[in-house]
This record gives structure tokens, C-alpha cells and sequence, in this order.
């Protein structure tokens, strides 16, 4: 692979896919990294080790054209607005995407290698040349629950997320911190324990429902609340978030003819980077419990099994053990009060590695490679 194009390297997806390819020193294998930007054309690139050209123009499709592969983590509105251009001028080169717009189209694959290696061998082989980041709680999922989903054992599935600030945005991030800030100092002098608990309670509520709480972003509070709602509104009741679990799930596992049934509720909650989600799953038979941990435990190097215990539950399977990590810990794994074919499962991701970096800069390995 000579040329590789980045878009959008500077956000916090794109940052964190730097940080990635520096640490794995991606860079060594590209022979010349292209650095394009929106807005400071000509300018010195990002230190990465070796000497690149000056940053050049990302909506400059001639200049793109020369790429033979494309990662962008500009998000939606660039990939509308150049991604056809470049095709329609006979571009053939691969494109790398973050951002969900071309996720659905029949000629891009949705990539999570450990999952799916087979899919992009298949679809690379077929001659596909785009190649798209699944949605962070469906690619999280699919991480900790592959080894059930490749062993065929399960029937359906809900997933109930508790997903973090940062599949908003940076801004979002931002506005959770405030939001606790504001929370804070409201009380801050009465919290020795001398403070009445209840005059605590309502001066916290007040302030959680008055104009002093900075919402610009969630458009309500999230800091001491949640929003069990993400993303726009489908005709059937569902969140787009929610549909996203069944048709992207599916066609990760390249099993759109004969899907697998999906749904849940996607939850936005004060996390700072990490989506959880709590399963229930319905197995196709009674298949013991020692038998699933294996095969979940076995299905890739970053998945962990966490036994059901509540110290190591507690300590291991949160935000705040696995943010920044590419850990994936299942836990809270038992059979159900209404069968042994009806499993229990919890697991966190990292929303911005496993969610969003880390799939596409293995992709870029694997056609480097
Ligand atoms: N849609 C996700 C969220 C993030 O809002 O948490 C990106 O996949």
C-alpha cells in the first residue's frame, strides 16, 4: 500500500486512531501518509515518525485521487459530500469510513475483523473497495458475545445499552463534566456529614431542573439523570440506535438473508467513554453454562470472562476499570428464571477503540498486509 489518505485525523475518533497507529506502529508499513484537512491547507502534518507532505486539501478530489486507500474519520456529512464525487471520477482505490452513511449500501462491509475476517476476505476477494466501522454498541456486542453468535446457539437477543457521553461527541464530554460540576457546587458546602441528607436531595434536584445546568448539547441533563433515547426516531417506535443493533449485527455476521432477531433499549447515561449493555439471550438449547464461558472466553483476544461474583464483578466489569483499554469483560453470566435456554450477560467496551479506531485501523493492516 503506497499512498494513504486520512481525513479527519485531528477529532477525537481520529485522534485516538493516531494514538492506535503510533502505538502499533502502523505507520512503518505505509510507504507515504497524505494528512488532508478542511480548513489549514498547507500547514504542517501530525508527528508521526517520519517526514510527510504538507497538509492538503480534503475536499480537493483531484489530490484524493491519488490515493490508493482513504480512511476517514471526518464523519457523515464529508463522506456525503466527497465520497461520490470521487467514485463517479473513476477513483478506485479503498475507502475507510467512520462515519455510518455508507454503512447499509450493498457494495460496503461493515468491519470488525475478529468477528468477521471471513465477511472481508470474502467481500475483498469479490473486488468491494469500502470498507465501514460498525455502529460502537453493535461492534461492542459483537466483540463479547462473538463466540455465542459463531457457535450458532443464539435464537434472539435484547440488548439494554447504558451508553457513555462520548457517542455524542467531544462537546457532549465536555457538557457531562460541567453538568457534575454544577451539581457539585451546589451542595459543596454541605456535604460533611453533618448536611441534611434531604435539604441535600433538593437543592441537587432543583439544580438538575434549573437553566444553571449547561445542556446545549444533551438538550436536557444527563449528570445526575439519563436519556433513554438515542438517536433519531424510527415509524415503528424504535430509536435509529436500537435498529442499528438488529440490521448492522447482522450484516456484520453476513447472515442478512436469515437474520437474527434484535431489539432492546439504548440508553444514554453518565459514562465518560464506555457503553455497557446488559443481555438477555435466548439460546437455541439448553447449552451449559461452563460450556458458553468457553466459547465466549475463547472467541478473541480481548474478550475476558469475569466470573459471577459481585467483588470481582464490581471492581472488573465497569467504565471505570475498561475505559482507554481494549479490554471487552463479559460477566453476570447465568441461566434465567425462565429456563436454561435463556442466558444473563453484561459487558463494557471502550466506545472509541473497539467502537470506532481500533476496527479501521485493522483494516488498514489487513490490506496493507
Ligand atoms: N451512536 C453511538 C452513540 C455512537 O450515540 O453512543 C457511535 O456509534
Amino acid at each position: 500500500m503506497k499512498r494513504v489518505g486520512f481525513v479527519g485525523w485531528r477529532g477525537m475518533v481520529g485522534s485516538v486512531l493516531m494514538q492506535r497507529m503510533m502505538e502499533e506502529r502502523d505507520f512503518d508499513h505505509i510507504e507515504e501518509p497524505v494528512f488532508f484537512t478542511t480548513s489549514q491547507v498547507g500547514e504542517a502534518g501530525p508527528d508521526i515518525g517520519k517526514s510527510i507532505p504538507a497538509l492538503k486539501d480534503a475536499m480537493d478530489i483531484e489530490a484524493l485521487k491519488t490515493m490508493d486507500a482513504i480512511i476517514s474519520c471526518q464523519g457523515g456529512d464529508y463522506t456525503k459530500e466527497v465520497f461520490s464525487k470521487l467514485r463517479e471520477s473513476g477513483w478506485k482505490g479503498y475507502w475507510i469510513d467512520a462515519a455510518s452513511t455508507l454503512r447499509m449500501d450493498d457494495d460496503s462491509i461493515i468491519i470488525l475483523d475478529p468477528v468477521n475476517r471471513k465477511v472481508i476476505d470474502k467481500g475483498l476477494a469479490a473486488g468491494v473497495k469500502n470498507f465501514v466501522g460498525g455502529n460502537c454498541t453493535v461492534s461492542l456486542m459483537l466483540m463479547g458475545l462473538g463466540g455465542l453468535f459463531k457457535a450458532g446457539h443464539i435464537e434472539w437477543l435484547t440488548s439494554m445499552t447504558y451508553q457513555a457521553a462520548s457517542g455524542g461527541g467531544a462537546r457532549h464530554m465536555r457538557e457531562l463534566i460541567s453538568q457534575m460540576g454544577v451539581i457539585h457546587n451546589s451542595v459543596a458546602g454541605q456535604l460533611d456529614v453533618n448536611g441534611a441528607i434531604l435539604d441535600i436531595d433538593k437543592r441537587v434536584a432543583e439544580t438538575i431542573r434549573s437553566s444553571d445546568m449547561p445542556v446545549d448539547n444533551f438538550g436536557v441533563p444527563l449528570a445526575g439523570s439519563l436519556i433513554p433515547w438515542i438517536d433519531v426516531a424510527l415509524e415503528n417506535g424504535q430509536s435509529k440506535e436500537e435498529w442499528k443493533g438488529f440490521v448492522e449485527t447482522n450484516k456484520i455476521l453476513g447472515r442478512s438473508d436469515s437474520p437474527i432477531p434484535i431489539d432492546g433499549t439504548c440508553v444514554r447515561i453518565g459514562a465518560m467513554r464506555c457503553h455497557s449493555q446488559a443481555f438477555t439471550i435466548k439460546l437455541k438449547q439448553n447449552v451449559p453454562l461452563d460450556e458458553i464461558e468457553s466459547m465466549i472466553a475463547e472467541a478473541n483476544d480481548w474478550v475476558k470472562v469475569i466470573p459471577n461474583s459481585r467483588d470481582i464483578t464490581a471492581s472488573e466489569l465497569t467504565p471505570a476499570k475498561v475505559t482507554g483499554t481494549l479490554s471487552v469483560p463479559v460477566g453476570r453470566l447465568r441461566k434465567m428464571k425462565m429456563g436454561g435456554q435463556y442466558l444473563n450477560a453484561f459487558s463494557v467496551g471502550d466506545q472509541l477503540l473497539w467502537g470506532a479506531a481500533e476496527p479501521l485501523r485493522r483494516m488498514l493492516r489487513i490490506l496493507i498486509e
